[in-house]
């Protein structure tokens, strides 16, 4: 269930994140939860819309229902995707959950997982979503407990972008504008590891071949 998702207008419609102060809403979905004994759920969250307490007023009811995990990320909706980590929160918020929980947000390196790791024990797992698009390998480079070089990092980057693109290609119906428009806000994150210039050739392509032609050049 998602109750993380911070998109203002869906907020305001007590929707995603917004769902974090409707503990009415959050207490009937409990009960259908509990009743649902033939299906497995778990639950994303913010720690709250406007305050990084909001949390504290529906944990009893969350902790009422039998998730395979809950993960958190803990910003509250209003800082959207930047801004403080409320870890002290975070930790409460831990110490309380009957159910096992999962770290969200602003992992993007391998020490960061180890020191995440270390300082919460407790923990069930840990989540990446931004930082797996900035370093594909990352998660590869943990469990190697090595630092890959740049181009090991590139390599494995590509590879991805070139499965990503495969995809797009066999399964999108709409025409090189589609790929191209579905693909390229993907740089956001991939770009990270080369110089301006050439990601901005990327976005600037505006057909399939200048497209392929600009990426190749990354390599
Ligand atoms: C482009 C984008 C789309 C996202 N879509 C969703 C989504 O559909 N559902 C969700 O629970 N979180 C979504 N998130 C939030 C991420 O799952 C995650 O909680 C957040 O980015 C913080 O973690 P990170 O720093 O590892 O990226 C999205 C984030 C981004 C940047």
């Amino acid at each position: 269930m998602n109750m993380g998702c911070p998109f203002v207008p869906q907020v305001r419609k007590g929707r995603g994140a917004g769902m974090l102060v409707r503990s009415d809403v959050i207490s009937e979905i409990s009960r259908h939860v509990q009743s649902m004994t033939d299906m497995i759920f778990s639950i994303k969250m913010r720690l709250g819309v406007e305050k990084p307490t909001d949390w504290r007023d529906i944990i009893g009811i969350i902790n009422d229902m039998p998730l395979s995990h809950l993960t958190i990320h803990p910003r509250t909706a209003s800082q959207q995707y930047a801004g403080e980590l409320h870890t002290d929160e975070f930790n409460r918020l831990l110490e309380q959950s009957t159910n096992p929980v999962i770290f969200n947000g602003d992992i993007e390196s391998p020490s960061q997982i180890d020191a995440i790791r270390e300082s919460h024990s407790e923990l069930n797992g840990i989540m990446l979503g931004r930082g797996l698009l900035k370093r594909p390998s990352v998660i590869a480079e943990w469990y190697q407990q090595r630092e890959w070089t740049h181009a090991e990092r590139v390599s494995h980057l590509l590879d991805l972008h070139e499965a990503i693109f495969e995809h797009y290609s066999k399964t999108l119906t709409g025409g090189d504008a589609q790929i191209l428009s579905k693909i390229k806000p993907l740089w956001e994150y991939l770009g990270t590891e080369f110089e301006r210039k050439a990601i901005k050739k990327i976005i600037k392509a505006n057909s399939i071949s200048g497209y392929r032609i600009a990426v190749m050049q990354l390599a």
